[in-house]
């Protein structure tokens, strides 16, 4: 669906399509344990988050160079565009690839050199959000936002990735705190796989805006009063929850629950090369999954807008949001 939205739930490294995969694996002389392409999205069935990560970050081997990932950030700008994506803000691992000995730096400047032409290549305005793997140490992440000091001109805000259950929010306290006092943004994961709880602890301990995922605070009907009234966005992935089986059947999604309940949802793809589409095929399917009408559909692209972090630019989602408000549904 072309509707004009912002994508604001998105991981680069879940962009990397196959073809694009072994084409990097042929460029840099890795080896991947797939012989093609099909037999690479075969292997795309998975269990739960975990299921899908032991993959994600295998494939990340290809990516080595500044070259690597700015390509790999312009086919997503690209894709992205194709389906009304006007304004994205692009979540990165950078522990995912300082692991394997690839510079902190050229992961940064390869994704800001795809992110600094967007605008004029695809007409899409661009955020970079580094986000931390809640999976390793908070010590191991208080290194990283050292490491990414230099390169903080191209940050707007900090997330939390990774395999949730286990690892709360609140062990990230300092470097939430860290990051505050850099004058960064903040969200977070949180609500996927984990509890309720792990919602409440990412608002009251680390501060952050917004809460990736946050699907089950709906087993909290006092935290679903708490994000209306505060007017929290949530950045929901619908096709992301039915690849992960968080929901067993996209039309079982509690997309239209929440948006009736007043939470200011929206609609992302997340790891869109895995999951089966992209933000706009996210937009179709739930359209379709789950009768969504027009003024839902409008109310979903308003809220990433509104969503968004254009504080420094309210000019231009003024222009954005006046576009949702003359797009015609066919
Ligand atoms: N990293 C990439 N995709 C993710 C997801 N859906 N949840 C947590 N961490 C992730
Ligand atoms: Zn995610």
């Amino acid at each position: 669906m072309h509707l004009p939205k912002a994508e604001l739930h998105l991981h680069i490294e879940g962009t990397l399509e196959p073809e694009l995969a072994f084409a990097l694996a042929e460029r840099n002389g890795v080896t991947l344990p797939y012989a093609s392409t099909e037999e690479l999205r075969a292997a795309y069935e998975f269990d739960d988050l975990q299921s899908f990560l032991d993959l994600y970050y295998a494939l990340m081997a290809v990516l080595r160079t500044e070259e690597d990932f700015a390509e790999l950030a312009d086919a997503y700008l690209a894709r992205a565009a194709a389906q009304g994506v006007r304004h994205a803000e692009i979540f990165f691992d950078p522990q995912a690839h300082t692991a394997r000995g690839v510079p902190i730096g050229t992961v940064i400047e390869g994704l800001g050199r795809a992110l600094e032409r967007s605008e004029e290549s695809h007409g899409v305005s661009t955020r970079l959000i580094l986000c931390f793997l809640r999976d390793l140490s908070a010590e191991s992440a208080l290194g990283t936002l050292d490491a990414a000091r230099p390169y903080l001109h191209r940050i707007s805000a900090v997330g939390l990735d990774s395999a949730e259950v286990g690892h709360p929010p609140a062990k990230f306290r300092e470097v939430y705190e860290a990051a505050t006092a850099l004058g960064l943004r903040k969200v977070a994961h949180a609500g996927e796989e984990g509890p309720p709880e792990y919602i409440r602890e990412a608002l009251d301990v680390l501060g952050v805006e917004r809460i990736d995922h946050g699907l089950r605070c709906m087993e909290d009907p006092e935290l679903v009063a708490r994000l209306v009234a505060d007017r929290v966005p949530l950045t929901l992935c619908p096709l992301s929850n039915v690849r992960l089986r968080t929901v067993d059947r996209l039309a079982d999604h509690p997309l239209p629950a929440m948006l009736a309940a007043g939470l200011h949802c929206t609609v992302n793809s997340d790891d869109p090369a895995y999951f089966g589409g992209y933000a706009g095929d996210n937009f179709d399917a739930v359209r379709e999954a789950l009768a969504l009408g027009p003024e839902q559909l409008r109310t979903l692209a308003r809220n990433s807008f509104e969503a968004a972090f254009l504080d420094d630019d309210e000019e231009r989602r003024a222009r954005y949001l006046a576009e949702v408000e003359a797009y015609t549904f066919d």
